[in-house]
């Protein structure tokens, strides 16, 4: 018996240390982290570099207000803009924080900039961008957003990966002013849509004075290959979220902005009690310091495609797998039927992974994931897929 809300379906376990990419629960049975949090902790699980710098930082100063200033949250405002291009950062606690900041930036961006009185943003279906009113609408599961009508106007859907659909949008509606998107749909199947789309966006974007917000709560931060999704199509968004990853374990949110979006907000506008607290940000600079100096980003290129190669040679011509996709860490193994009880049975092979979209098989490792890890990843799901596909 709990007392805790039922918010979630939470599998029998319950774990209390970890080591790299593997976890030990109660009865002392270890896991290979495949999931890492959902897509949180890039560094496994108690990196020696980050747990000496969080330990440091907590025996001298855990938080400050932001009436004050914060050099760690400077440092890492610094550091983001000088991997994303952009030009400042609002550092708070959470993706849906950070979009919650992006999608206020958009409309305040419409009054002030483009004299529009009801600011819509062009969203995507299957999207996800959090479970706050605004995150939430802006979000296409119907299932998550029902009983909580009426959700927050100004949201516009069309097909991911469809550039005629937002063409069309655009010759309609005087009211748009940003598109919003994830560069790969996490939540929505690990989704991907083509350079051309994203470079085709940006041109309409431009054209039409709209911002590019792009939220990389999930896919940022190395996961692909590159510090951030978009960077593959060699485009420069106005807006750019980050979460999950950041922190390696430790919450911290961004929203990173640029562009015209630049020197918008002023005192006032936005703001946190806890975003950017100096642990937090302290966690988030050791992340990429340890990123930086080990080129995690090459090494999940590596494993990743590693990963996709050998599970494409084992299910490719396996009836049942419909698709393997994704990019450097990020991989979804998409099935004909819903496939949930995977979860179940990599659980008791000693293995944690994620199904979402019903019938897509989500794998997210910890970007420090070896070669020898992705060997065992593959030598225990391969199976687990045939067997259940057999039945
Ligand atoms: C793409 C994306 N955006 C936003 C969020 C919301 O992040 P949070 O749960 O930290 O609010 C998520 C969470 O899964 C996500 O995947």
């Amino acid at each position: 018996m709990t007392h805790l809300m039922n918010t979630y379906n939470r599998q029998p376990v319950a774990f209390i240390k970890g080591k790299g990419c593997t976890l030990t629960d109660t009865e002392g049975k270890t896991y290979l982290d495949a999931l890492a949090g959902i897509a949180v902790n890039t560094l496994g699980h108690a990196h020696p570099a980050l747990m000496a710098a969080l330990n440091q930082q907590a025996g001298r100063l855990l938080h400050v207000s932001n009436i004050y200033r914060i050099p760690q949250q400077e440092a890492l405002a610094d550091t983001l803009t000088r991997l994303s291009g952009l030009s400042e950062a609002f550092i708070c606690n959470s993706g849906l924080e950070a979009n919650e900041a992006a999608i206020k930036l958009a409309r305040f961006y419409g009054h002030q900039q483009k004299d529009v009185e009801l600011p819509s943003i062009i969203v995507m279906e299957h999207a996800f961008h959090g479970r706050s009113l605004a995150t939430l609408s802006a979000t296409a599961n119907k299932k998550a957003q029902a009983g909580f009508e009426p959700l927050v106007p100004g949201f516009i859907r069309v097909p991911y990966g469809d550039i005629a659909a937002v063409r069309q949008i655009a010759a309609d509606n005087p009211n748009v002013v940003a598109v919003m998107l994830e560069v790969i749909q996490g939540e929505g199947g690990i989704h991907t849509v083509s350079d051309e789309y994203l470079r085709g966006l940006r041109s309409l974007c431009d054209t039409h004075g709209w911002l590019l917000l792009l939220d990389e709560v999930q896919c940022g931060m190395g996961r692909t290959g590159k510090w951030f999704a978009y960077q593959h199509a060699a485009i420069q968004p106005d807006v750019v979220t980050l979460a999950k990853g950041l922190g390696s374990g430790v919450p911290i949110g961004a929203c990173l902005a640029g562009g015209r979006t630049a020197g918008l907000f002023g005192p006032g506008n936005h703001g946190s009690t806890f975003g950017g607290n100096p642990l937090a940000c302290v966690a988030a600079l050791t992340t990429i310091e340890v990123m930086e100096a080990h080129d995690l980003l090459s090494h999940a290129t590596r494993i990743g495609d590693l990963l996709r190669r050998e599970l494409s040679k084992a299910l490719a011509d396996t009836a049942g797998v419909v698709e393997i996709r994704g990019k450097g860490l990020m991989i979804g193994i998409e099935l004909d039927r819903p496939c949930g009880a995977l979860v179940k049975a990599a659980l008791e092979a000693g293995l944690l992974i994620n199904v979402t979209h019903e019938s897509v098989i989500r794998l997210l490792p910890p970007l420090i994931f070896s070669e020898a890890e992705a060997h065992e990843l593959t030598e225990k799901l391969i199976p687990l897929i045939q067997n259940f596909l057999k039945d």
